[in-house]
């Protein structure tokens, strides 16, 4: 296949016959969802799917997630569904959650990394849907951004990294959550999340009754064999060094105040609207007003940070609450695990 890109917009009609078509003949098609981007091929296609990993330079171990558009091909991919998976997946599907369940045989290894389980999302992105009705396949999917890099919430962001690599970028315009589905295994019937996003700790525990959170999300990445492989990576790295900052607000807002200085002009804050008072005569970036906002924004802030030549990114931590923890994921990824808890005021000096 011509190694061109192709950019078109979702509301083309071009845009979903070429990208079907892309599909079917086994290529790998960019595609909006709404969490971030994906790098599509044939789930069944294995060659197809080894495009993917190369394209993307991302380690063979790391398994992708399969993208259905009917609740009910959930049992052609998996078997032994737990009943609480069948009841999240009613409430959530379609939309910003991924189920880890028994493999069925047809699913190539290559997809699972050679793991017995596979990863299965349902998204509610119109474009995506119909990609995957309209070629007729399954489509297994990472993030469409260089292995490492933040996730792409734009066309603009594909084309950063992927230029030149891909035969198709499709133009969805921004992603809606920002950050990457929820990724939730089971234990027999209690539900773990393995990575934050759009559904929340809090509404996945309103319907199951409780809700484990993975150790990793917030902990240390490195553990000998990671209930997902994708914990183990540095992610979302920007070139900027990034630095997260938790406790209550006046200490942390002290703390960025003395390290801000250490690097001055290069630097720049990252916290949400409310906060912005409290760093007057600083470069800042607000993230938004609440959570969800700073979901929404916070790849594209660091890309930003990025192309401003950035070299120091002071992030003012969020509460965990709601998208506040896949904003902490993320954010302590970048951040390579340099996150400082400050104590409370009174403690200081
Ligand atoms: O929102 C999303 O989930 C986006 C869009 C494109 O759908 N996709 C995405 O894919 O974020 P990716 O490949 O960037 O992240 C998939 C995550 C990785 O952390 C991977 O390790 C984990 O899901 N994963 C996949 N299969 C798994 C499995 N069988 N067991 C445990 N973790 C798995
Ligand atoms: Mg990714």
């Amino acid at each position: 296949m011509e190694r061109k890109i192709i950019y078109i917009q979702s509301e083309d009609d071009l845009a979903l016959d070429t990208a079907s078509e892309i599909m079917r003949e086994g290529g790998l098609v960019a595609f909006p969802t709404e969490t971030v981007y994906g790098l599509g091929a044939d789930a069944f296609n294995a060659r197809a799917v080894e495009d993917i990993f190369r394209a993307k330079g991302r380690p063979q171990d790391n398994p992708l997630i399969v993208h259905i558009c009917d609740k009910d091909q959930i049992d052609e991919l998996a078997f032994d569904i737990p009943d609480i998976a069948k009841e999240l997946t009613e409430d959530f599907w379609p939309g910003p959650f991924t189920v880890i369940l028994k493999k069925r045989p047809c699913v190539p290894d290559i997809v699972t990394a050679g793991l017995d389980t596979v990863a299965i999302r349902f998204p509610s992105n119109a474009f995506a849907h119909d990609l995957i009705l309209k070629s007729g396949r399954f489509i297994a999917a990472p993030s469409a951004n260089s292995s490492g890099r933040p996730s792409p919430t734009s066309a603009a962001h594909v084309k950063e990294d992927l230029m030149g690599k891909i035969p198709l970028i499709v133009d969805g315009g921004r992603c809606t959550v920002g950050v990457e589905s929820t990724v939730c295994m089971f234990k027999g019937d209690r539900p773990v999340i393995l990575r934050p996003g759009g559904i929340t700790a809090e509404m996945i525990k309103d319907i199951a009754g409780r809700v484990e959170i993975h150790d990793a999300v917030l902990g240390d990445i490195i553990e000998e064999k990671p209930a997902s492989p994708g914990m183990k990576y540095k992610h979302y790295a920007p070139k900027a060094e990034v630095e997260v900052f938790v406790g209550d607000e006046m200490s942390v807002a002290k703390e960025i105040d003395i390290r801000y200085n250490d690097y001055d002009a290069e630097s720049i804050v990252f916290c949400l609207e409310g906060q912005k008072r409290l760093y007057t005569g600083k470069r800042v970036r607000s993230l938004g007003k609440d959570h969800a906002a700073a979901a929404r924004t916070l790849f594209a802030a660091l890309r930003e940070a990025d192309s401003e030549g950035i070299k120091k990114i002071l992030f003012h931590g969020v509460s965990n609450e709601d998208e506040g923890l896949a904003v902490m994921n993320r954010i302590i990824r970048a951040a390579g695990h340099n996150v400082t808890i400050v104590p409370k005021e009174e403690n200081i000096g």
